[in-house]
C-alpha cells in the first residue's frame, strides 16, 4: 500500500484540523465515533456552544418585531448576520439579500411559491438533484409551465456542457421581448456522486434569460463560493451542513433584482409593511424580511454569525485541501478493495478521482459473485462497528437511476398507470415493480475535522466485513422512504 503522507506531502498544512479535532471536537474520538456523514450534517465544535451560551447568559433577547431594548438587542444580532453572510459569500449588499429560512429546502420552497411560471416559461432540471429542488416541478406544473429534464452520464454521473446548452437554448424559442425563459435549478455539488457541476454554467443560463437556483447545500461545507464572481439569482444553503449548529437555520441568498420580481402568494406575521381587514388588502415589506414569515429564531441565527467566524478563522481552503486528499485517498483504497479471486468488492457510482468532486462518495459493497450486498446489511453492520455513513438513495431519485443504470422504461414499465403512486405505500413496493435487487447505495462523506483514521477505519472495517463473504440472508427491514 503507498504511504498517505508521501502521496499528500501538503497534507501536513491541515494539521491545525486535528488539533481541534482533539480539542473541539474531542466528543467523536471519547465517543469511539467515526463519522462519515458530513454531507447530512455538519459539526459543531465546543467553541461555537460557548459562544452561544455566553451571549444568551449575558444579555436579554426580545421579539424583534418590537421596539424595546431587548428587540432591538434581538435585530441587532439579526442584522449583524445577515452581513456576515453577505460577508463570507464575498456579496455585495446592494446586489444580494440574505433571507433566513430553515434550511435549504425552506429557501427552494420561497422560490417555488413566488416564481412566475407561466405556459410561456420552463423550469429547467438537471436529473442529478435533491428532492428538495426536484419538488419546485409542482409549482411549475400548478402554472402550466413545462419541466426539462437535462440527463447525466452514466458511469461519472456528470452532465456535458453541451446538454446544458442544448436544454436552455429550447426554453429560449419561447421567450418573448424581455420576459425570462424561467428558471434553471441544479446543485454545486451532488448530494448522492459529490460531482461538482460547473459553476460557469450560471453565467450561461443567465445569457439565455434564464433565472438560476444554485442549491449550495452540499457544495459550501468545503467550497468557497465567491458571490463577487458567480451570480446566480438564489442560492440555497443549510448551515448545520457547513457548521454543525444552529439546526433548523438556513438561508436564500437572493439577487435583489430577482427577488423583486417574485410574488409572494400570502403574507403573514412580519412580511409586512401594514394589512386592512375591513379595506381587503396588504403591503408587503419591500426587503428581504417581506419572505420570512413570522417570528425569526432571533436565539439562534446569531449562532450563524459565529459559525462563519469559526470557519474563516480555520479557512475554508484548508478545509477544502483536507477534504480533497482524503477523498481521493479513499477513493483509490475502495478501488484497491479485491475479493481472494479478484472481483473488485466495491460498485463506485460517480468519478473515480477526486478532480472536480467533493468528499461524498456513493457505492455499493459486492460480493465475490458480483452481487450487490444490500444496503441495509451495511446500515446494520457499520452501526454494530460505530461508524456513521447514509445509506439508500439520498433524496436524489434522478442520480439513483442514472447511478442504477435504470431507463425511462425500468421506471414507468407495464405496471405504470396515471396516479399509480397515489397506491403506494412503502419504496420497496416500487422497488418491487421496478425489479430492482438492491434498493440504494452507500454514501460516505468527509468533511471539516475527517482525518486519516476515519478513512483508514472504514477501508479495514469493509476489508474485514465483506472481503471473500457472502452475507448470509437474515431478515431486513422492509424500505419505507426512499
Ligand atoms: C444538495 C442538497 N440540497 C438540498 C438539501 C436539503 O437540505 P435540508 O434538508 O437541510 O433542507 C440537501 C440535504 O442533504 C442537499 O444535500
Amino acid at each position: 500500500m503507498p504511504d498517505f503522507h508521501a502521496a499528500c506531502p501538503d497534507y501536513s498544512a491541515t494539521s491545525r484540523l486535528d488539533e481541534l479535532r482533539a480539542t473541539e471536537y474531542s466528543y467523536l474520538d471519547s465517543g469511539g465515533h467515526t463519522y462519515l456523514d458530513y454531507t447530512g450534517a455538519g459539526l459543531v465544535a465546543d467553541a461555537q456552544l460557548r459562544a452561544h451560551t455566553e451571549r444568551l447568559r449575558g444579555g436579554c433577547y426580545g421579539n424583534p418585531h418590537s421596539d424595546n431594548p431587548t428587540s432591538s438587542a434581538s435585530t441587532r444580532l439579526i442584522e449583524e448576520a445577515r452581513i456576515a453572510v453577505l460577508r463570507y459569500f464575498n456579496a455585495s449588499p446592494g446586489e444580494y439579500a440574505v433571507i433566513f429560512t430553515q434550511n435549504a429546502t425552506g429557501a427552494c420552497r420561497l422560490i417555488g411559491e413566488a416564481y412566475q411560471f407561466s405556459p410561456l416559461s420552463r423550469l429547467v432540471l438537471t436529473a442529478d438533484n435533491h428532492n428538495s429542488v426536484l419538488g419546485l416541478r409542482e409549482f411549475a406544473h400548478a402554472r402550466g409551465a413545462a419541466t426539462r429534464y437535462i440527463k447525466l452520464r452514466p458511469g461519472d454521473l456528470r452532465i456535458s456542457d453541451s446538454d446544458v446548452a442544448a436544454a436552455l437554448e429550447r426554453g429560449v424559442r419561447l421567450r418573448r421581448g424581455n420576459r425570462r425563459c424561467g428558471l434553471f435549478a441544479y446543485p454545486a455539488q451532488s448530494n448522492f456522486s459529490g460531482v461538482q457541476h460547473p459553476l460557469a454554467w450560471v453565467e450561461r443560463a443567465q445569457a439565455s434569460g434564464y433565472d438560476v437556483l444554485l442549491d449550495a447545500a452540499a457544495f459550501v461545507p468545503a467550497n468557497r463560493l465567491d458571490l463577487g464572481v458567480v451570480k446566480p439569482e438564489f442560492v440555497a444553503v443549510s448551515w448545520y451542513k457547513v457548521f454543525g449548529y444552529p439546526t433548523g437555520i438556513g438561508c436564500l441568498l437572493a439577487r435583489r433584482d430577482a427577488l423583486a420580481r417574485l410574488r409572494r402568494p400570502w403574507f403573514s406575521g412580519g412580511t409586512i409593511v401594514a394589512a386592512s381587514v375591513q379595506g381587503g388588502w396588504h403591503r408587503l415589506a419591500g426587503d428581504e424580511t417581506a419572505f420570512e414569515d413570522g417570528t425569526l429564531n432571533f436565539l439562534a441565527i446569531p449562532d450563524v454569525t459565529v459559525g462563519l467566524a469559526w470557519i474563516s478563522g480555520i479557512g475554508i481552503d484548508v478545509i477544502h485541501r483536507r477534504v480533497t486528499y482524503l477523498t481521493s485517498w479513499l477513493l483509490d483504497g475502495l478501488a484497491g478493495l479485491k475479493h481472494g479471486n479478484g472481483a473488485p468488492m466495491v460498485r463506485l457510482y460517480g468519478p473515480e478521482t477526486s478532480e472536480s468532486r467533493g468528499g461524498t462518495i456513493a457505492f455499493n459493497f459486492l460480493n465475490p459473485h458480483g452481487a450487490v450486498v444490500d444496503e441495509r446489511t451495511v446500515a446494520r453492520d457499520t452501526t454494530a462497528a460505530g461508524i456513521s455513513v447514509r445509506t439508500g438513495c439520498f433524496c436524489n431519485p434522478g442520480a439513483g437511476e442514472w447511478a442504477f443504470r435504470l431507463t425511462r422504461r425500468d421506471v414507468g414499465g407495464p405496471w405504470w398507470r396515471p396516479g399509480f403512486a397515489r397506491d403506494l405505500h412503502t419504496v420497496e413496493e416500487y422497488l418491487e415493480l421496478i425489479g430492482l435487487p438492491s434498493g440504494g447505495a452507500i454514501r460516505v462523506s468527509l468533511g471539516l475535522v475527517s482525518n486519516l483514521a476515519d478513512v483508514e477505519r472504514f477501508l479495514d472495517f469493509a476489508e474485514r466485513t465483506y472481503r471473500d463473504t457472502e452475507p448470509g440472508q437474515v431478515t431486513l427491514a422492509r424500505r419505507v422512504h426512499c
